[in-house]
């Protein structure tokens, strides 16, 4: 197992620059699948999430090739329509590979995905548009068996809740089903109008991505096609916050200011410098954060649910007592029992958190109890007096392309440690130093 373990209260400054978007590229990689062809897509994250959706392409029949940042996704030969258990497990969100299936082959069969850590995650909206669009679902014992034997059939469709992985099982399925699909109330994340311009670029009618009512005219057959994943919005929230965190100066370049468009009215509010130009914003935090009286989470354009464990960190030592509401997931605090443990003042009444500003942190050991909540025990290490352990990295992982070696580039102290390695070799220098305790032969010299 491995674990990060940060030396506290370094400044950081410099420059960086994020992965591409964990959120975008799992999408589009399931689009690839769609799309009957060779696509080349840049900028794609070297993420444990995005491997998981790889080992999805690749037992499906499709050929996958990783060159750096570049995936080079071949569906030519795609045979399958089931994604087993034991890979739908190992990544929530392939429940995406459903619309991209369905449209693929006109069947799909998967478990349900099941929850995670921050809550039930159901998918019944993604239940609801698909058999509006003419498909037939069998379900039992957790097995989902979807067939459309008159094909896919555009339709109107209205989803109750703006659902980011319904938006785009709406688009991937309707973009070659027969005739028009109107979607309303769809999702109007970043990662939807990038989904949507791979699959323009793959030879599909969308249009209106990004807005609340996005129109598919469905076309009989996509093409492969070339495309560069966006920056990943989150990961640049959360540098910056490390930033504000640590009287620090953070410029994070190539990311698109108007994707940080929550973000960074709260970070005004708790004191920061904020400068955007072109695609670079950057950040000089105040010797001493002010808190925030009320962040609501909401769908985008709001404040983004994947930036409340993060924001909560860094609110945990600004002056003063802050309120987070968290609207779209239902347990999405286990972060909060954590920061305790640093001395953080948090309590947590259903879906409201309230934090109390502390003078100071002190560094604790500590265990990441998801992805974002998991980096935001990392920013309290970053900002705490002393010492900080994080275990249960394989979550921080799934989301973050090497955060150690961005952060020690930003001067932070951290290092990630391989425990077993590091029990090998605490172990080996005693038994070095071990003096021969063998009997000596008659007149050899007797060890004291
Ligand atoms: C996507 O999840 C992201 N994941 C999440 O990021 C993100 O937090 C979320 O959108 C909201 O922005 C990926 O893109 C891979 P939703 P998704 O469907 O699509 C309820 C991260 O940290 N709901 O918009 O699953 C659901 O329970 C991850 O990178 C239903 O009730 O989010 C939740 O309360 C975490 N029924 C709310 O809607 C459904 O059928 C939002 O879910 C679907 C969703």
């Amino acid at each position: 197992m491995e674990k990060i373990v940060i030396h506290g209260q370094k400044r950081l400054r410099g420059e960086i620059e994020t992965h591409g978007s964990k959120n975008s590229a799992l999408p589009i990689l399931a689009a690839a699948a769609l799309a009957n062809g060779e696509s080349v897509i840049h900028n794609c994250p070297r993420l444990s999430d995005v491997d998981a959706a790889l080992r999805i392409l690749t037992h499906l029949g499709c050929r996958v090739r990783r060159e750096g940042h570049t995936v080079l996704v071949d569906s030519t030969g795609m045979h399958g329509y089931e994604v087993p258990d034991k890979l739908m497990r190992e990544m929530r969100s392939s429940v995406v590979f459903l619309g991209a299936i369905l449209g693929r082959t006109g069947r799909a069969k998967l478990c349900t995905p099941g929850g995670c850590e921050i809550g039930l995650r159901p998918i019944d909206l993604h239940l609801f548009a698909m058999e509006q669009l003419g498909v037939r679902l069998q379900e039992a014992g957790g097995l989902l068996e979807f067939s459309a034997p008159q094909g896919l059939a555009g339709a109107r469709i209205t989803l109750s809740f703006p659902s980011v992985g319904a938006t785009e099982n709406v688009l991937l399925a309707a973009a070659t089903a027969k005739g028009t699909t109107v979607l309303y109330n769809a999702a109007r994340e970043p990662e939807i109008s990038d989904l949507a311009d791979f699959l323009n670029g793959c030879g599909a009618h969308i249009q209106g991505a990004g807005d609340s009512t996005i129109v598919i005219d469905g076309v009989p057959r996509l093409h492969g096609a070339n495309h560069t994943v966006i920056p990943d919005r989150i990961a640049a929230s959360t540098y910056l916050l490390a930033g504000a965190m640590t009287q620090g100066r953070i410029c994070v370049k190539d990311v698109v200011p108007a994707h940080l468009g929550a973000l960074l009215p709260v970070l005004r509010e708790m004191g920061c410098d904020m400068t955007v130009s072109g695609r670079w914003v950057c950040l000089s935090a105040p010797p001493r954060l002010k808190r925030v009286k009320m962040t609501r989470t909401m769908p985008y354009p709001g404040f983004p649910t994947d930036v409340q464990a993060l924001l909560s960190a860094a609110l945990t030592i600004a002056d003063g007592t802050s309120v987070i509401v968290e609207n779209i997931f239902e347990s999405r605090y286990k972060h909060a029992a954590e920061l305790l443990r640093f001395g953080a003042k948090i309590s947590v009444e259903g879906r409201v958190e309230v934090i109390e500003g502390v003078e100071r942190l002190m560094g604790a050991p500590v265990t990441a109890p998801d992805l974002r909540g998991g980096f935001a025990l990392v920013l309290a290490g970053l900002a705490a007096h002393g010492k900080t352990v994080v275990r249960g990295v394989e979550h921080i992982d799934r989301g973050y392309e090497s955060p150690e070696l961005l952060l020690r580039s930003l001067g932070a102290d951290v290092q990630r440690i391989c425990e077993d390695e590091e029990r090998a070799t605490q172990k080996k220098p005693a038994d070095a130093e071990k003096p021969d305790v063998r009997p000596q032969s008659a007149g050899g010299e007797e060890n004291r």
